[in-house]
């Protein structure tokens, strides 16, 4: 069974918000971005989920949870592949991230670990650089290619 992968909608968001909370993951201001939020659905319910934040040619990716009994089976990787699909399409050149926990998870999609002060200055000022996101993060950046 490999679960779709379709873009959110304003009524999805109930579900997000409760994969978000049971993955420990930041909620604040994913409501902004259901527009950029793909989600991976098992007979209509939200199993998986990656959202971008679009700041112009920078973007961050926040909001790659899948739920528990889901793990392990491609479809985080699947979700980080097609949000990077999806901002190629909007133009994205870079796109950031911030983990407490998944910093291995990512380098295979191009992330590398960066400091705060490397990071676009639009994408810092975003509610999760600035508050929902611990100091203590990881920062890391991936450089899109066509
Ligand atoms: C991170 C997460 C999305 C991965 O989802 P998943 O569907 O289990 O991932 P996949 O099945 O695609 O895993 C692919 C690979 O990543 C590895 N992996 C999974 N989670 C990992 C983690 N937290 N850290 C490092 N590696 C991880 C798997 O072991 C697997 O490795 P393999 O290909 O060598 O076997 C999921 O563990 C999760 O929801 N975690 C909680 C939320 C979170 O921390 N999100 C990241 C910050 S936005």
């Amino acid at each position: 069974m490999t679960p779709d992968i379709t873009p959110a909608g304003p009524a999805d968001l109930p579900a997000i918000l409760e994969l978000l909370a049971a993955s420990k993951l930041p909620r604040a201001g994913i409501e902004d971005h259901l527009a950029s939020t793909l989600l991976a659905r098992v007979d209509s319910g939200v199993v998986g989920t990656a959202a971008l934040e679009l700041y112009g040619s920078a973007a961050l990716l926040r909001s790659v949870a899948v739920a528990t009994r889901f793990q392990g089976q491609g479809l985080g990787a699947a979700l980080t592949v097609a949000a990077l699909d999806l901002a190629r399409h909007r133009g994205v050149r870079t796109v950031y991230l911030l983990t407490e926990t998944a910093g291995r998870f990512f380098p295979r999609f191009g992330f590398r670990p960066i400091t705060r002060a490397d990071v676009d200055v639009a994408v810092r000022g975003s509610t999760e650089f600035t508050t929902a996101c611990p100091a203590s993060a990881l920062v890391m950046r991936a450089e899109l290619t066509e």
